[in-house]
């Protein structure tokens, strides 16, 4: 049977479910397939499953919070066990592009404070080369213009071309983040090293946080019309 996207979305979600358990301190991700894993969540937690929480935007805590899952801080619980997170582009290394929904500072935050990111996607979201998908970098508000140019020239050393745009809400403002920030997207086309860029980007004054994620995920379980594959451990 051929999954639709959101189908696969959820059986990566139910899979990811049966990695938590009780007593876990957990960080939820933000997303449509992240939003599949709290939906999921809630329901355990109903009956009577004992986790706390890290949410990773105010959209995912208002989402967790109508289920009533128990929520913290990451100031209040700063080591967690395990995060469940999307992402916008895997690539054969399990490095990351995320951001796409404007979230990337805090979920890359959460993940590196816990023992295990374990990403839940459908099967269009793997890559060879990750870039197809424009990187959302975070940046400061002060000097915004200023901090794009830089990116650009930054973003050539390593092999990179590509518009660089301020993403903009449809009524024509600067987005905004749940940190105050802004986010250009930058659409690449190809990323030939991450890790290089990674480096080149976050040496800008202006960068507060970029969305490639290297050595943050662990595991990806990706579903598709396959069936669900797991990636990783
Ligand atoms: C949020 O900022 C992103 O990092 C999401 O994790 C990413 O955009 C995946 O979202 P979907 O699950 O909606 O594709």
């Amino acid at each position: 049977a051929l999954l639709n996207p959101d189908e696969a979305k959820r059986l990566a979600a139910a899979k990811a479910l049966e990695l938590v358990k009780p007593g876990m301190r957990l960080g939820l991700g933000t997303g449509t397939t992240a939003a599949h894993f709290v939906d999921l969540l809630g329901a355990k937690v109903a009956e009577g499953l004992d986790v706390l929480c890290v949410p990773t935007s105010e959209r995912t805590r208002t989402q967790a919070d109508t289920y009533k899952i128990p929520l913290s801080t990451l100031d209040a619980t700063p080591e967690l066990d395990l995060t469940i997170d999307g992402a916008d582009e895997f690539d054969p290394q399990l490095r990351l592009i995320k951001g796409g929904g404007g979230a990337h500072l805090r979920e890359k935050m959460v993940a590196a404070a816990s023992k295990r990111m374990v990403v839940i996607t459908d099967a269009s979201k793997a890559v060879q080369t990750l870039g197809k998908f424009p990187l959302p970098i975070e940046i400061n508000v002060f000097g915004a213009e200023a901090t794009r140019l830089m990116i650009i020239r930054a973003a050539a050393a390593c092999g990179c071309q590509g518009d660089v745009k301020l993403r903009r809400i449809p009524s024509g403002g600067p987005y905004v983040t749940d940190n105050g920030h802004y986010i250009v997207d930058a659409s690449f086309g190809a990323i030939p090293d991450p890790e290089k860029l990674s480096t080149a980007l976050l040496e800008i004054p202006g960068v507060i946080e970029h969305g490639l994620f290297i050595g943050l995920a662990k595991a990806v379980i990706c579903a598709g019309s396959e069936g669900i594959e797991i990636f990783g451990q």
